[in-house]
């Protein structure tokens, strides 16, 4: 279920970002552009209403999004990509879950879950920049499916052949958005050749 998104103008931000010179500023603004185009893709098959419309000549009907659409960040660097699908969809609602990996063991450790009411009937698009071990988004999304969530995309930017395997166990009915299947984990579970420990790189930490 991994769809790599494959548009110039989305490979080509990603290579930017990759670049170890690139500062934070830049790297925050990458991120959004490329979300953004990234939440174009996806949200191709999203149903529209029809909508009475007086344009400046006359009455028509045009049509409208009829979405309950909910993005979930998985904190922190899932915020990251926030305002690129808010500059596309404002009316979303935002839900979040706040995971970080354990160093040593790689697990996820949940801290915070706050999630909008009705998920079951919401087009949930979870984010997380990087797809690495599984393990935070394997744990997101059980979040948000005991939560009631059904409706899931999971987009991220950079996925592992390691994470995409674990993730699609856990979650098979998932689709996995990603800019770049790379090669590998290293022994620290950063994905190479990636891009560097996304929220440090976001946030300057
Ligand atoms: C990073 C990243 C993912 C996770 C991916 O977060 O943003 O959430 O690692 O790794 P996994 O697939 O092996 O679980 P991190 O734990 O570094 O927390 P942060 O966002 O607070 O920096
Ligand atoms: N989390 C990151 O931020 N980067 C990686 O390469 C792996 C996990």
């Amino acid at each position: 279920m991994l769809h790599v998104l494959e548009h110039p103008l989305i490979q080509s931000k990603l290579a930017l970002m990759r670049d170890v010179n690139t500062g934070n500023e830049t790297f925050r603004r990458l991120l959004e552009e490329l979300t953004a185009f990234m939440v174009y893709e996806i949200t191709r098959d999203y149903p529209l209403r029809d909508r009475a419309i007086t344009t400046p000549l006359e009455t028509m009907t045009g049509r409208v999004l009829d979405a309950n659409v909910v993005l979930v960040p998985i904190l922190r660097a899932g915020t990251g990509m926030l305002g690129g699908v808010l500059n596309l969809i404002p009316m979303a609602k935002v839900g979040h879950i706040g995971l970080f990996r354990d160093p040593t063991t790689l697990e996820p450790v949940e801290y915070y879950c706050k999630l909008p009411p009705q998920l079951s009937d919401a087009h949930i698009i979870l984010v997380d920049p990087m797809l690495a071990t599984g393990g935070s988004a394997i744990a997101a999304t059980d979040v948000i499916k005991r939560e009631g969530g059904k409706d899931i995309q999971f987009l991220c930017l950079v996925a592992a052949p390691e994470g995409v395997a674990a993730y699609s166990a856990a979650h098979p009915n998932i689709p996995i958005y990603a800019a770049a299947l790379d090669r590998q984990l290293n022994k620290k579970g950063y994905i190479l050749p990636g891009l560097g420990d996304a929220g440090d790189r976001i946030f300057g930490t």
